[in-house]
């Protein structure tokens, strides 16, 4: 359900921004998308419930590659060299702290019903913790490659059914209800991972976001020296010096 979408001037509207899904086009390349793929395809595939707690293992019917192993290290190194150089992503997560990505597969009968994402999660090798605080999904699998599997988020504003071209991202905030539907035919390949944002506060975030979106606007139109340009831009630095927990 594609509503509480605000105004976008015609300068950024190469994305959507839905309350606080933000949708990433082409976040990967179509050579990337083959990448991943090509690892996938050699890598094995284990029961999903083994990487999510009590609760979701009792949700979860999908597969995953085994976090950790040489798959999911090398693929994800894909997914987080293509996220680096994306400002969209950086913009709308504004990352502390990534884990490694995982990858996910939904053949036909597999579905994840309705849960949250765990709130502290190990980094793995790390010895240490960290908070999830923003989702995001890389589909990898063509939506015309399967029925069903739809992304459902829901927040305050309703549900929302994301099913995007391969290569592309959705984020989202980790603190909300969100399932996978059933897939009725086909397969369904994604990368997943959560992000510690150095803005906690899903809210906090959304305006920081709106904030940097308007300022790329006004860029695009007036010089950088205008006092007004260089207003909006200190305005934005101070309010992330302020809310910004590193
Ligand atoms: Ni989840």
């Amino acid at each position: 359900m594609k509503f509480a979408r605000r105004a976008i001037s015609p300068s950024w509207s190469s994305f959507e921004v839905f309350a606080m899904l933000v949708q990433i086009p082409d976040v990967l390349k179509p050579e990337e998308i083959k990448s991943v793929r090509g690892i996938l395809e050699q890598a094995a595939w284990v029961d999903g419930k083994e990487t999510a707690g009590e609760q979701a293992a009792k949700a979860k019917y999908n597969l995953q590659i085994k976090e950790g192993s040489q798959a999911a290290v090398a693929a994800g190194e894909i997914i987080l060299r293509a996220l680096g150089r994306n400002a969209i992503f950086n913009s709308a997560a504004l990352p502390l702290r990534v884990l490694p990505p995982l990858f996910n597969r939904y053949d036909a009968g597999m579905k994840f019903h309705a849960h949250v994402d765990g709130a502290i999660r190990a980094i793995p090798g790390a010895g240490m913790r960290m908070r999830a605080d923003v989702s995001t999904t890389v589909f990898l699998s063509p939506p015309e490659d399967y029925d069903g599997g739809e992304l459902v988020i829901v927040d305050t504003y309703g549900s929302h059914e994301v099913k995007l071209p391969a290569g592309h991202a959705v984020v989202y905030p980790s603190t909300s209800l969100h399932s996978v539907s059933e897939i009725t035919r086909g397969s369904r390949w994604a990368s997943f991972f959560w992000t510690q944002s150095m803005i906690k506060e899903d809210s906090k975030r959304a305006l920081l976001f709106d904030l940097d979106n308007a300022i790329r606007d006004v860029r695009s139109a007036l010089p950088d020296e205008r006092p007004g340009v260089l207003g909006l831009t200190s305005h934005y630095h101070n309010l992330l010096r302020h809310w910004a927990e590193l």
